[in-house]
């Protein structure tokens, strides 16, 4: 039978088997499957891995800050972290249609992380959180003929696009390609990841960037940030977290008039996105108590400025999608 225990040992034997004294590059996104994959590798190489955080601009209220804080402060585990905010801003200038947004932010991803490997190289291992259903689905990876094993041709981060160039195709280490999700969250779990990782919801590699219908800029990613930040603390502080599978806030481009004391206001909508799954593939909208969209449409319209209207978006999935872009 398959324990978490068993499993976390043999892993790390065969990390070390595997990679003895080279040195293993890990792109960390603060998610559950990179953040289990570096606590793994850094039982079992230490200092041989090298952990990388790109920061594209598009995380969520204080959650670069949190990330660095618990791998470094709270469990020593080193992280380079790259400040890559203007580089995606400035490509994401103009940009309107969804599908140019996430290949340009996909493209400028593999463009900052070959030249931070570079920068930080060089490495012969690639570390990617490939899951079970990613190894079935995907041709992410070519099979070296001579030795059999598994090449780095893309680099896995929810962004499906950016081949890896040539010269930078790492052999990789996938210690986590036999396990599902829930397993993935055990497996964490049992090596001490906190909670508070283990349990996050599934947010999408671009981000906030998704979620800005219409151009990304740094004033309204200010905007939606708050807002965001303002539905992730009152359903915390309703202890309903875990009753969602996603709970966030999308602005649009639009403008509608309300007012505001004796002012009248002509200002962005925010839209309420509270869905209950099991996967993401198929999902509902959260039949939540009035109350708590009263509470939470006041904070926001009271607290973010930029904002005087929240609207609750009531379509499931099909055939709405969970994201709006
Ligand atoms: P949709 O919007 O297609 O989303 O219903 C289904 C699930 O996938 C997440 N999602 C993404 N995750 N990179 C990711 O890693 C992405 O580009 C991406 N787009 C959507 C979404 O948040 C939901 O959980």
């Amino acid at each position: 039978t398959w324990t978490t225990e068993a499993f976390v040992d043999e892993t790390i034997r065969e990390i070390r088997a595997k990679v003895r004294d080279k040195r293993v590059l890990l792109a960390l996104s603060g998610g559950v499957d990179s953040s289990t994959l570096a606590f793994l590798l850094h039982q079992a190489i230490g200092d041989n891995l090298t952990c990388m955080f790109i920061d594209q601009g598009f995380m969520r209220k204080g959650e670069p800050e949190r990330l660095m804080d618990i791998f470094d402060k709270q469990f020593h585990i080193p992280v380079e972290y790259v400040n890559a905010r203007d580089r995606f801003l400035k490509q994401l200038e103009g940009v309107i249609d969804p599908e140019k947004k996430r290949r340009l932010i996909g493209h400028e991803f593999i463009q900052v992380f070959e030249e931070e490997s570079k920068r930080l190289g060089p490495f012969d291992y690639l570390a990617q959180g490939t899951l079970y259903p990613d190894v079935i689905e995907s041709a992410d990876t070519n099979i070296d003929p001579k030795t059999g094993e598994r090449v780095a041709v893309k680099i896995k981060s929810h962004h499906n696009v950016g081949g890896l160039p040539k010269d930078l195709r790492f052999k990789l280490v996938e210690p986590l390609r036999k396990l599902f999700k829930d397993e993935v969250r055990k497996v964490g779990r049992s090596i001490g990841l906190p909670e508070e990782i283990v349990r996050r919801h599934p947010f999408p590699g671009p981000g906030l960037a998704i979620r800005i219908i219409g151009e990304v800029t740094s004033e309204r990613l200010n905007i939606l940030r708050d807002a965001d930040f303002v539905v992730r603390d009152e359903i915390g502080k309703q202890g309903m977290y875990h009753d969602f599978w996603q709970a966030f806030a999308v602005l649009l481009p639009i403008r509608s008039v309300g007012v505001m004391g004796d002012q009248r206001t002509y200002a962005h909508p925010i839209v309420l996105r509270l869905i209950s799954s099991e996967d993401g593939m198929t999902a509902d909208w959260s039949k939540v108590p009035y109350d708590l969209l009263e509470t939470i449409s006041n904070r926001i319209v009271n607290e973010v400025k930029g904002v005087n209207r929240v609207v609750y978006d009531i379509t499931s999935k099909p055939p709405g999608t969970i994201e709006w872009e």
